[in-house]
């Protein structure tokens, strides 16, 4: 049985005030059943975040790592840092970086493994722009994704791996997938999975990105091969995310 996960990326949007705020929330609600829920605030909030959250359920995120673990990269942090403030879970691929930073699937990869080595676990985000579904190609662009990376690490790294499928198109759109286009997705990815590591493919969390909302959530959650979410902006809302994971269980 995989437990539920709920992720709230907040980008780059939040501050020390909704950090509070989430605390303060998450503080006094019962969770329904077991469900892992993490938030990824922007760096400078993850203090005050660990402070915030320790009295919660609310477990700690960050959005991006440098795959080095100390140097010369003005500007960035690596997983060695996060990990010092608490980070359990950090964000690799996500299509505003590989679209806006220009990050390839090699630079996810190192990322992936930075991470590991700093004792964090990646969550790893695929997922095909409009086009590329149009063109019929949303398997095979999402399958090389999960492949870079999946296929080259060791049996051992697999197992702390969690993957978000994400299509492009509905990131930060209104335009959900439906349950259906999800579950196919999520079982292809799992089915892919099984081809090299059966036990692996019955165990790894797959979670749906994408315009997820209080409205669509149980819908989604519903699916077989959907284990939880990663929430863009219905995570700066704290009654819609607390309703999101209530509808996890
Ligand atoms: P969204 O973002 O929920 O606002 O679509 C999801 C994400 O980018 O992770």
């Amino acid at each position: 049985m995989r437990k539920p996960l709920i992720t709230g990326n907040w980008k780059m949007n939040g501050s020390a005030g909704l950090v509070e705020t989430f605390g303060r929330a998450f503080a006094e609600i019962e969770l329904p059943s077991p469900v892992d829920v993490v938030i990824h605030p922007p760096f400078p909030y993850l203090d005050a975040a660990r402070r915030a959250f320790s009295d919660t359920p609310l477990g700690l995120g960050a959005q991006t790592l440098n795959p080095l673990s100390s140097g010369a990269r003005t500007g960035e942090v690596s997983g060695q840092m996060l990990g010092e403030f608490g980070v359990e879970y950090v964000l690799v691929g996500h299509s505003e970086r590989r679209q806006l930073f220009q990050e390839s699937d090699e630079q996810v990869y190192e990322r992936v493994v930075a991470a590991l080595q700093a004792g964090i676990s990646p969550i790893l985000c695929v997922g095909e722009t409009l086009e590329e579904r149009d063109a019929g190609h949303s398997e095979e662009v999402v399958l090389r994704q999960v492949g870079y990376v999946m296929a080259r690490l060791e049996p051992s790294q697999r197992r702390q791996m969690t993957l978000a499928y994400e299509p492009v198109w509905a990131i930060g759109t209104g335009r959900t997938a439906t349950p259906e286009q999800a579950q196919q997705m999520m079982a292809a990815i799992r089915a892919y999975q099984a081809g090299f590591d059966r036990e692996l493919a019955e165990s790894l969390r797959l979670l749906y990105g994408g315009s997820m909302s209080a409205d669509n959530a149980r819908a989604l959650l519903a699916q077989q091969d959907i284990d939880g979410g990663l929430i863009g902006g219905a995570s700066l809302k704290v009654d819609d995310f607390i309703a999101i994971c209530q509808s996890a269980g």
